[in-house]
Parts: C-alpha cells; structure tokens; sequence
C-alpha cells in the first residue's frame, strides 16, 4: 500500500473508519515533524504493535507561548514525508493550523498540577497545548495505540493521566530516549545550538550519568546527586540550568531518598535554546 497524505479532518476519519472496519489496529505516532532517529524509533514500536500506522505532524500552535520559537520551529516535510516513506508508515497526517483549530476554538483540556511542574514552571501554558492537540488527535485517529517518548517524560506521564482520567480507549506507550553518539540526547531543537552549544550539550546527559553512577555507589540522597550534578552543569559557561528535578514520577514531587521510580530531569538553556533529559531509576 503506498503511503497516504491526508490534510483533513474528514480525510482522517475516513481513513480511520475504513481501517478499523477491516480489523486493522491502529498505531498513532503523535509528532511536531523535522523527524529524526528518536521518532523513527518511535514509528518502529507502532509498526510492531498495528496493523496501520499514522504518524501526525503537526506544530502545534497552541503548546507555544507568545515569544516563543513557533515560527521557527524547524520543518521540512519533504524530508519527513520520506522517512515515514522508507519506515513504511501508512499515513501520514499533515492538517494546516486552520483545520486544527478554527477561529472559534474556546476548549481545552488541561491535566491538573502536573502540568504546572517541572517544564510547566517556565512553560505555564505548555501542557494544556499538549493534551488538547493530542486529545483531538485521539479523537480524530481513533488509535489502538499511541507512541511516546522518555525523552519528554513529564509529558508522557500527563498523557497518560489524561487517557486514564478522560476513559480514552488508547494504549500508550513509552520508548526510550534515542541519543547522539556523544549521548546528546536528539531533539528537532539541536538543530538552533551553535557549534560551541552544540560542544557543551552533552553535559546534560554527563550529569544524568553522573547520577546514575553515584546511585549506582549506593547514593540515596538527593541533595547530594543534586549538589554533584549542579557542579558539572555550572562549570560549563554555555549553559544556564532551568530546573533540576528529582522526583517521583508519579506525582513530580521532589524526594529526599532515591528510590525506584524516581525521575532525574534536567532543562538547561543553551542561549536562547532550552534543552531537556531525564532518566528515571529502575
Ligand atoms: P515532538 O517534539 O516532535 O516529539 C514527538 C515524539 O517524539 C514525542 O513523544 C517525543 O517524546 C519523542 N521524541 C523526541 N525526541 C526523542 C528522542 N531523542 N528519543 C525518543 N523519543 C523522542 O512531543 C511533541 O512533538 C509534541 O508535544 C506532540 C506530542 C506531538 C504534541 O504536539
């Protein structure tokens, strides 16, 4: 079957109806496109758990706030129509701005305190962008299956709050963070960091590292992983920390004790560019 482009909501749906009427499980790939090795992993998990697969790309309006970099965000969906084309995506789902979000769009959907934590401390409007464009595309998909990825973990954890508090008949799931070879975790954003940035981003994940070997020592307080995490990302002059979290990743609030389940995040501006890593102790 050759690979569709549908622009509208009603071409979706059809799409959609069609498959599900002929037993076909549904995988759905939710992403901003500028597609790199991170969502191609992500296309491979749905691949192996449907029978069709829709990746959408669209750059969401309204995860944005004013000032941010929307009109920048990169995009070239000749390129992405390509890999979806060689992973054998079935479809891709590509609406314009207008068809997602009319001019009289008054609803959103907004998950409860987790989405004020972590990126919603410098990002207050962010998440009910998320969840609203990806309870829409729900609707719009009908997916058996959605593909997430560890890399935006607070988001994973929202969405799966919202499936689980709004009874949406989805199955999430989560693949892990796909780096560069220095480890540098891979984000459609790398693309604005310069060569000194680029130089100096991998200390977010040197720091993770860092944690997991003091863990893995037998650390158990955070204050310390903290204080020895602080000192990496201070020494390098490009970097700016944001936050430095460490929680549990259930209810994104801070813990004293390292424990199972606890998320370490990280968000640090490179100039303008805001990067972000986690890695949560199993
Ligand atoms: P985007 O940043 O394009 O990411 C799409 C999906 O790819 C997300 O689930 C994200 O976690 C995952 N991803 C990005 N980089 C990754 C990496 N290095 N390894 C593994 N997975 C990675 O996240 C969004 O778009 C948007 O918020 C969206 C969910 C599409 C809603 O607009």
């Amino acid at each position: 079957m050759t690979m569709k482009v549908i622009e509208s909501v009603t071409g979706m749906t059809v799409f959609s109806r069609q498959a599900h009427l002929q037993h076909q499980r549904i995988g759905l790939v939710p992403t901003m496109g500028y597609l790199h090795e991170g969502h191609l992993s992500l296309i491979r998990l749905a691949r192996k758990e449907s029978d069709r697969v829709v990746v959408s790309i669209f750059v969401n309006p309204s995860q944005f706030a004013p000032g941010e970099d929307f009109e920048k965000y990169p995009r070239d969906f000749e390129r992405d129509q390509s890999l979806c084309r060689q992973e054998g995506v079935d479809c891709i789902f590509h609406p314009p701005a207008a068809e997602m979000y009319s001019s009289v769009h008054r609803t959103y959907v907004i998950t409860d305190q987790l989405s004020a934590k972590l990126c919603g401390l410098s990002r207050p409007t962010h998440f009910q962008g998320v969840t609203t464009i990806v309870a829409k595309l729900f609707n719009i998909i009908q997916p058996d299956t959605a593909v997430f990825g560890q890399k935006d973990a607070q988001q994973s954890l929202i969405i799966r709050r919202m499936v689980s508090d709004l009874n949406f008949p989805v199955k999430i799931m989560v693949a892990p963070i796909v780096r560069d070879t220095d480890g540098l975790a891979l984000s459609s954003r790398n693309k604005y960091l310069s060569p000194a940035q680029r130089a100096a981003a991998p200390v977010l994940y040197q720091a993770l590292q860092e944690a997991e070997h003091l863990i893995g020592v037998g650390e158990t307080s955070s204050a310390k992983i903290r204080e020895a995490m602080m000192t990496m990302i201070k020494a390098v002059p490009e970097a700016s920390l944001d936050y430095l979290a460490i929680v549990d990743f259930q209810h994104l609030e801070p813990v004293r004790e390292i424990a199972s389940g606890t998320l370490i995040a990280v968000a640090v501006y490179f100039g303008a560019t805001r990067l972000i890593d986690n890695i949560i102790i199993v």
